[in-house]
């Protein structure tokens, strides 16, 4: 089976085409296309994702993107095709909102032949809404005129089989430490929580933040120092450098709710202790900058451990998943495989960089999952859920 996925819940713009095989337990995918447009120079001006200028960048982009999908697996034929006058104010009635992506998709249409796809699988949430809905979009008129099943597809569970999946060769991917059940510690721009799945794409949230996400505080603190937008990597870059310095430092930042008996999160008390830290201290120098940004990823570390060890113990998981942008975070993957070690009959899956950030890959693996349930959608009940949750 062929799926056709579509992410554009944040600001990335991705489509991939992937040829799915299996049952599933068994599910193997071999990666025919995969075109992706990242929107981070653009939003950067503004210091965080501007939601009007991630669906503009959306609208935009989409089929520039699927032809680059599509041609890469060889899937793209040139021949006229006529669309009824029908069918040409059904796709422009979809697509109204969303800017010119309606004339761009009719005039792409009509060039192309109806590609051989078997579905369309695309991001419902969570995410943006006005990002999330020019996907959808999309993928309604693509369904509604191809005549192809439609899948909506939760972000989150891209990410954990994204964590999942390995390469067993060029393109291609089967899913591994499949024990239940499995903990997934999901860590991005909008969320900080644990689910344990069990059975197979069941969830159950075992603990959440009360407050900002860890990707959120990552990137205020990274405005707080001045540095580019996203702050994750940057403070990252800083605080690996300071690692490769040991030295003595009086600057301290709490462990939000390390001692409480719950696997709940709360990042915003961190921020704020690095805020008023810089108040105090307004001329930081270069080292004592990197000193900090070292400190704070060690208090984020600690406490994101410290509630998944608890969390493995309370529900005797036997696969730890890390997913989410954040989990590309050099230290927080070397502390969590560090402490792995203690518990050698649970498996860590970490995500390869590449299907570590928002991609559609990770999309067209759970759109087959939820294929083999049937769990089709019929395009006019599809909408955005800016808040949709796994469980
Ligand atoms: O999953 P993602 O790409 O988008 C959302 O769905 O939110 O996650 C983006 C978040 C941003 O907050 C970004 O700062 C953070 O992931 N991030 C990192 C790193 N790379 C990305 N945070 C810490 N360290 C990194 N290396
Ligand atoms: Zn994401």
């Amino acid at each position: 089976m062929r799926i056709l996925a579509i992410e554009t819940s944040c600001d990335e713009t991705a489509v991939a085409i992937l040829e799915c095989a299996g049952d599933e337990t068994s599910a193997s995918f071999t990666v025919l296309g995969n075109a992706l447009l990242s929107q981070v120079e653009q939003h950067r001006a503004y210091g965080g994702v501007y939601p009007s200028l991630a669906k503009r960048e959306h609208a935009k982009n989409l089929v520039p993107l699927l032809e680059a999908a599509l041609e890469e697996a060889e899937l793209l034929h040139e021949d006229r095709q006529a669309i009824g006058e029908d069918m040409r104010e059904n796709i422009g009635s979809i697509l109204a909102r969303e800017e010119t992506l309606g004339e761009s998709l009719l005039a792409f249409l009509e060039e192309t032949e109806a590609p051989e796809v078997d579905a369309i699988a695309v991001t419902s949430g969570p995410g943006l809404e006005p990002a999330l809905w020019v996907g959808i979009s999309f993928a309604k008129a693509l369904a509604l005129l191809w005549r192809k099943p439609l899948y909506g597809i939760n972000h989150m569970e891209g990410h954990i089989l994204s964590a999942l999946a390995t390469s067993t060769g060029d393109n291609q991917l089967v899913l591994r430490n499949r024990d239940l059940p499995i903990l997934a510690l999901l860590i991005s721009g909008g969320h900080t929580e644990l689910v344990s799945m069990n059975p197979w794409l069941n969830y159950r949230l075992i603990g959440q933040t009360l407050d900002d996400a860890v990707g959120e505080a990552f990137d205020k603190v990274g405005r707080m120092l001045d540095l580019p937008y996203p702050g994750g990597p940057e403070i990252s870059r800083l605080a690996e450098n300071a690692r490769s310095t040991p030295r003595e430092t009086d600057l301290a930042l709490p462990r939000p709710m390390i001692h409480s008996p719950t696997c709940e999160f709360s990042f915003a008390g961190l921020k704020t202790a690095v805020m008023y830290l810089l108040k105090n201290r307004p001329a930081l120098k270069d080292e004592e900058r990197e000193r900090l940004a070292q400190e704070f990823e060690d208090a984020v570390a600690d406490v994101l451990w410290s509630k998944t060890e608890r969390a493995l113990e309370m529900t005797g998981a036997r696969t730890l998943v890390l997913g989410g942008g954040v989990s590309a975070n050099t230290h927080i993957r070397r502390i969590f495989t560090e402490n792995m070690r203690s518990y050698p009959d649970v498996a860590l899956a970490l995500p390869s960089p590449k299907l570590t950030t928002d991609n559609a890959i990770m999309i067209g693996m759970a759109g087959y999952f939820r294929s083999l349930q049937k769990a089709e959608i019929a395009p006019e009940s599809l909408r955005a859920d800016g808040n949709l949750s796994l469980a």
